[in-house]
Protein backbone atom coordinates (compact mmCIF):
# COMPACT_ATOMS: atom_id res chain seq x y z
CA UNK A 1 0.00 0.00 0.00
CA UNK A 2 1.28 3.29 -0.69
CA UNK A 3 0.37 6.96 0.96
CA UNK A 4 1.04 10.11 -1.01
CA UNK A 5 0.38 13.59 1.38
CA UNK A 6 0.47 16.76 -0.02
CA UNK A 7 1.51 19.72 2.81
CA UNK A 8 2.84 22.85 2.59
CA UNK A 9 4.51 21.94 5.87
CA UNK A 10 6.00 18.77 4.65
CA UNK A 11 9.01 18.72 7.88
CA UNK A 12 5.75 18.29 9.39
CA UNK A 13 6.24 14.25 8.93
CA UNK A 14 9.35 13.60 9.60
CA UNK A 15 9.66 11.49 12.77
CA UNK A 16 6.23 10.33 12.20
CA UNK A 17 6.17 7.72 10.87
CA UNK A 18 9.34 6.17 12.17
CA UNK A 19 8.05 4.34 15.38
CA UNK A 20 7.09 0.95 16.40
CA UNK A 21 4.46 -0.50 13.91
CA UNK A 22 4.57 1.97 11.26
CA UNK A 23 8.00 2.16 11.09
CA UNK A 24 8.38 -1.54 10.84
CA UNK A 25 5.58 -1.74 8.38
CA UNK A 26 8.02 0.45 6.13
CA UNK A 27 10.79 -1.57 6.61
CA UNK A 28 8.81 -4.67 5.31
CA UNK A 29 7.65 -3.09 2.78
CA UNK A 30 4.08 -3.59 2.98
CA UNK A 31 3.80 0.54 3.18
CA UNK A 32 5.68 3.35 2.20
CA UNK A 33 4.57 6.51 2.12
CA UNK A 34 5.73 9.79 0.55
CA UNK A 35 5.53 13.60 1.65
CA UNK A 36 5.13 16.12 -1.49
CA UNK A 37 5.99 19.68 -0.74
CA UNK A 38 2.57 21.84 -2.35
CA UNK A 39 5.46 24.76 -2.31
CA UNK A 40 6.94 22.53 -5.06
CA UNK A 41 4.12 22.82 -7.39
CA UNK A 42 3.90 27.02 -7.38
CA UNK A 43 5.92 28.63 -9.92
CA UNK A 44 6.05 32.20 -8.85
CA UNK A 45 8.70 34.00 -7.23
CA UNK A 46 7.29 33.39 -3.51
CA UNK A 47 5.99 30.14 -4.58
CA UNK A 48 2.69 31.19 -3.51
CA UNK A 49 0.11 28.74 -2.22
CA UNK A 50 -2.68 30.63 -0.87
CA UNK A 51 -4.63 33.42 -1.83
CA UNK A 52 -7.30 35.75 0.23
CA UNK A 53 -10.99 34.19 -0.30
CA UNK A 54 -13.61 35.91 -2.87
CA UNK A 55 -16.43 37.42 -1.00
CA UNK A 56 -13.98 38.39 1.53
CA UNK A 57 -13.77 37.07 4.82
CA UNK A 58 -10.90 35.69 7.28
CA UNK A 59 -7.75 34.45 6.59
CA UNK A 60 -6.00 32.72 3.22
CA UNK A 61 -7.42 29.55 0.86
CA UNK A 62 -5.05 27.12 -1.06
CA UNK A 63 -5.08 27.72 -4.32
CA UNK A 64 -6.52 25.11 -6.95
CA UNK A 65 -3.62 25.49 -9.20
CA UNK A 66 -0.44 23.77 -7.10
CA UNK A 67 -2.70 21.34 -5.72
CA UNK A 68 -4.04 20.32 -9.30
CA UNK A 69 -0.35 20.19 -10.30
CA UNK A 70 0.55 18.26 -7.35
CA UNK A 71 -2.08 15.45 -7.69
CA UNK A 72 -1.46 15.02 -11.31
CA UNK A 73 2.29 14.54 -10.87
CA UNK A 74 1.40 11.59 -9.12
CA UNK A 75 -1.22 10.21 -11.64
CA UNK A 76 -4.19 11.64 -10.23
CA UNK A 77 -6.83 12.99 -12.77
CA UNK A 78 -10.17 14.80 -12.12
CA UNK A 79 -12.90 12.41 -11.38
CA UNK A 80 -15.03 11.47 -14.79
CA UNK A 81 -18.48 12.63 -12.50
CA UNK A 82 -18.46 15.14 -10.84
CA UNK A 83 -21.13 15.34 -8.51
CA UNK A 84 -22.50 17.94 -6.12
CA UNK A 85 -19.91 17.22 -3.24
CA UNK A 86 -17.28 14.75 -2.10
CA UNK A 87 -18.20 11.52 -4.23
CA UNK A 88 -18.21 7.84 -2.78
CA UNK A 89 -14.37 6.32 -2.86
CA UNK A 90 -13.76 4.13 -6.13
CA UNK A 91 -14.18 1.12 -4.99
CA UNK A 92 -10.94 -1.10 -4.52
CA UNK A 93 -10.83 -3.70 -7.36
CA UNK A 94 -7.17 -5.00 -6.25
CA UNK A 95 -6.89 -5.08 -9.76
CA UNK A 96 -2.49 -3.78 -10.94
CA UNK A 97 -3.34 -0.10 -10.88
CA UNK A 98 -6.21 0.98 -9.04
CA UNK A 99 -6.69 4.92 -9.46
CA UNK A 100 -5.98 5.97 -5.72
CA UNK A 101 -8.71 7.32 -3.30
CA UNK A 102 -8.32 10.99 -2.69
CA UNK A 103 -8.96 12.13 0.53
CA UNK A 104 -9.42 16.17 1.46
CA UNK A 105 -8.22 16.39 5.19
CA UNK A 106 -10.56 19.28 6.56
CA UNK A 107 -12.77 20.00 10.29
CA UNK A 108 -15.76 19.76 7.40
CA UNK A 109 -15.11 16.36 6.34
CA UNK A 110 -17.28 13.30 7.39
CA UNK A 111 -16.17 11.86 10.78
CA UNK A 112 -13.23 9.28 10.77
CA UNK A 113 -14.17 6.18 12.47
CA UNK A 114 -12.55 2.61 12.25
CA UNK A 115 -15.19 1.73 9.64
CA UNK A 116 -13.71 4.32 7.52
CA UNK A 117 -10.08 2.74 8.16
CA UNK A 118 -11.57 -0.47 7.17
CA UNK A 119 -12.92 0.65 4.19
CA UNK A 120 -9.59 2.56 2.91
CA UNK A 121 -7.53 -0.22 4.09
CA UNK A 122 -8.69 -2.54 0.73
CA UNK A 123 -6.97 0.56 -1.31
CA UNK A 124 -3.84 0.16 -3.26
CA UNK A 125 -2.63 4.18 -3.20
CA UNK A 126 -4.84 6.80 -0.90
CA UNK A 127 -3.57 10.73 -1.60
CA UNK A 128 -4.19 12.58 1.32
CA UNK A 129 -4.68 16.66 1.43
CA UNK A 130 -3.96 18.06 4.02
CA UNK A 131 -5.86 21.64 4.22
CA UNK A 132 -4.45 24.69 5.86
CA UNK A 133 -5.79 28.21 6.75
CA UNK A 134 -9.37 28.90 6.03
CA UNK A 135 -9.59 26.01 3.57
CA UNK A 136 -8.96 24.92 0.21
CA UNK A 137 -10.60 25.96 -2.94
CA UNK A 138 -13.47 23.69 -3.26
CA UNK A 139 -12.91 22.88 -6.99
CA UNK A 140 -9.81 21.10 -5.47
CA UNK A 141 -12.61 18.84 -3.52
CA UNK A 142 -15.14 18.48 -6.17
CA UNK A 143 -12.59 17.64 -9.70
CA UNK A 144 -10.61 15.12 -7.68
CA UNK A 145 -11.66 14.09 -3.87
CA UNK A 146 -13.52 11.23 -3.08
CA UNK A 147 -13.51 11.75 0.56
CA UNK A 148 -13.52 14.64 2.65
CA UNK A 149 -12.66 13.39 6.22
CA UNK A 150 -12.43 15.06 9.75
CA UNK A 151 -10.59 13.15 12.55
CA UNK A 152 -13.19 15.21 15.15
CA UNK A 153 -15.19 17.70 16.71
CA UNK A 154 -12.49 20.30 17.27
CA UNK A 155 -9.94 22.86 15.24
CA UNK A 156 -6.68 21.66 14.15
CA UNK A 157 -5.09 24.29 12.64
CA UNK A 158 -4.02 21.88 9.31
CA UNK A 159 -4.68 18.93 7.83
CA UNK A 160 -0.92 17.23 8.79
CA UNK A 161 -1.83 15.80 12.31
CA UNK A 162 -5.38 14.08 10.88
CA UNK A 163 -3.03 12.96 7.65
CA UNK A 164 -0.71 11.42 10.32
CA UNK A 165 -4.01 9.73 12.29
CA UNK A 166 -5.33 8.47 9.08
CA UNK A 167 -2.19 6.46 7.85
CA UNK A 168 -1.69 4.81 11.49
CA UNK A 169 -5.12 3.83 11.71
CA UNK A 170 -5.11 2.23 8.33
CA UNK A 171 -1.44 0.95 8.13
CA UNK A 172 -2.14 -1.56 11.26
CA UNK A 173 -5.46 -3.24 9.86
CA UNK A 174 -3.10 -4.89 6.85
CA UNK A 175 -2.30 -8.07 6.50
CA UNK A 176 1.12 -8.49 8.31
CA UNK A 177 1.32 -5.15 9.79
CA UNK A 178 0.31 -6.69 13.45
CA UNK A 179 2.39 -9.24 14.78
CA UNK A 180 -0.66 -10.53 15.80
CA UNK A 181 -3.17 -10.50 12.82
CA UNK A 182 -5.90 -11.05 15.50
CA UNK A 183 -5.33 -8.41 17.67
CA UNK A 184 -6.63 -5.33 16.01
CA UNK A 185 -10.09 -7.15 16.32
CA UNK A 186 -9.56 -7.17 19.84
CA UNK A 187 -9.56 -3.82 20.69
CA UNK A 188 -12.13 -1.40 21.10
CA UNK A 189 -13.93 -0.03 17.63
CA UNK A 190 -12.80 -3.78 16.54
CA UNK A 191 -15.15 -5.45 13.95
CA UNK A 192 -18.87 -5.84 16.11
CA UNK A 193 -19.70 -9.51 16.60
CA UNK A 194 -23.11 -9.74 14.27
CA UNK A 195 -24.49 -11.79 17.34
CA UNK A 196 -22.35 -12.31 20.45
CA UNK A 197 -21.67 -16.16 20.87
CA UNK A 198 -21.73 -16.88 24.97
CA UNK A 199 -22.21 -19.88 26.97
CA UNK A 200 -25.26 -20.66 28.49
CA UNK A 201 -24.93 -19.31 31.32
CA UNK A 202 -24.56 -15.67 29.30
CA UNK A 203 -20.71 -15.36 29.77
CA UNK A 204 -18.93 -14.37 26.21
CA UNK A 205 -16.54 -17.38 24.81
CA UNK A 206 -14.53 -15.25 23.60
CA UNK A 207 -13.39 -11.06 23.30
CA UNK A 208 -13.55 -10.97 19.72
CA UNK A 209 -14.61 -8.14 17.91
CA UNK A 210 -15.50 -6.45 21.49
CA UNK A 211 -18.95 -6.00 19.37
CA UNK A 212 -18.35 -2.24 19.62
CA UNK A 213 -17.58 -1.60 22.72
CA UNK A 214 -14.33 0.07 24.55
CA UNK A 215 -11.43 -2.48 25.80
CA UNK A 216 -11.20 -3.65 29.00
CA UNK A 217 -8.94 -2.15 31.37
CA UNK A 218 -5.27 -3.96 31.65
CA UNK A 219 -2.54 -4.66 34.41
CA UNK A 220 0.50 -5.97 34.23
CA UNK A 221 3.26 -6.47 37.24
CA UNK A 222 3.73 -5.57 39.97
CA UNK A 223 0.39 -7.11 41.38
CA UNK A 224 0.59 -4.12 43.87
CA UNK A 225 1.36 -0.69 42.64
CA UNK A 226 0.67 2.65 44.43
CA UNK A 227 -1.53 1.05 46.84
CA UNK A 228 -3.24 -0.43 44.57
CA UNK A 229 -3.78 -4.31 43.96
CA UNK A 230 -4.75 -5.52 40.30
CA UNK A 231 -7.68 -7.48 39.92
CA UNK A 232 -7.78 -10.54 42.06
CA UNK A 233 -9.30 -12.42 39.30
CA UNK A 234 -6.66 -11.43 36.69
CA UNK A 235 -4.09 -13.08 39.22
CA UNK A 236 -6.31 -16.08 39.73
CA UNK A 237 -6.15 -17.72 36.25
CA UNK A 238 -9.69 -19.10 35.55
CA UNK A 239 -10.34 -18.06 32.04
CA UNK A 240 -14.05 -18.15 31.93
CA UNK A 241 -13.93 -15.84 34.96
CA UNK A 242 -11.22 -13.52 33.01
CA UNK A 243 -13.66 -13.34 30.16
CA UNK A 244 -16.92 -12.78 32.17
CA UNK A 245 -14.98 -9.90 34.35
CA UNK A 246 -13.53 -8.29 31.21
CA UNK A 247 -17.12 -8.29 29.26
CA UNK A 248 -18.61 -6.54 32.89
CA UNK A 249 -15.61 -4.23 32.64
CA UNK A 250 -15.91 -3.18 28.73
CA UNK A 251 -19.89 -2.45 29.74
CA UNK A 252 -18.86 -0.32 32.08
CA UNK A 253 -16.25 1.61 30.84
CA UNK A 254 -18.43 2.16 27.61
CA UNK A 255 -21.61 3.19 29.97
CA UNK A 256 -18.78 5.95 31.68
CA UNK A 257 -17.34 7.41 28.66
CA UNK A 258 -19.29 6.15 25.22
CA UNK A 259 -22.88 5.71 26.45
CA UNK A 260 -23.46 6.74 22.77
CA UNK A 261 -21.67 3.02 21.53
CA UNK A 262 -24.36 1.02 23.61
CA UNK A 263 -27.43 2.10 21.41
CA UNK A 264 -25.39 1.08 18.66
CA UNK A 265 -23.89 -2.49 19.69
CA UNK A 266 -25.18 -5.91 20.17
CA UNK A 267 -25.85 -6.73 23.92
CA UNK A 268 -26.75 -10.15 25.47
CA UNK A 269 -28.97 -10.53 28.15
CA UNK A 270 -26.91 -10.39 30.57
CA UNK A 271 -24.51 -7.58 29.47
CA UNK A 272 -28.44 -6.18 29.36
CA UNK A 273 -28.76 -6.78 32.99
CA UNK A 274 -25.31 -5.48 34.56
CA UNK A 275 -26.48 -2.42 32.46
CA UNK A 276 -29.61 -1.98 34.19
CA UNK A 277 -28.56 -2.55 37.40
CA UNK A 278 -25.66 0.36 36.61
CA UNK A 279 -28.95 2.50 35.81
CA UNK A 280 -28.71 2.64 31.77
CA UNK A 281 -32.00 1.76 29.78
CA UNK A 282 -32.07 2.68 26.18
CA UNK A 283 -32.78 5.11 24.07
CA UNK A 284 -36.07 5.09 22.73
CL1 LIG B 1 -8.91 16.91 9.07
N1 LIG B 1 -8.54 19.44 9.71
C1 LIG B 1 -8.67 20.50 10.52
N2 LIG B 1 -8.14 21.67 10.15
N3 LIG B 1 -9.30 20.47 11.68
C2 LIG B 1 -9.81 19.28 12.03
C3 LIG B 1 -9.71 18.14 11.24
C4 LIG B 1 -9.06 18.25 10.06
N4 LIG B 1 -10.34 17.13 11.87
C5 LIG B 1 -10.79 17.63 13.01
N5 LIG B 1 -10.49 18.94 13.10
Amino acid sequence: MRFDIISIFPEFFAGFFEYGIVRRAQAQGLVTVQVHDLRAFAHDRHRTVDDRPFGGGEGMVLKPGPLAEALESLGVSPKTTQTESAAEVPAATGSAVPSPAVILLSAQGQPFSQATARELSLHERIVLICGRYEGVDERINRLYCHMELSIGDYVLSGGELAAAVVVDAVMRLLPGVLGNEASSEFESFGIPDAEITSDVDGVPRSQHGSGGLLDYPHYTRPAEFGGMSAPEVLLQGDHREIRRWRREQQLRKTLLNRPDLLERTSLSAEDEKLLASLGWQRKR
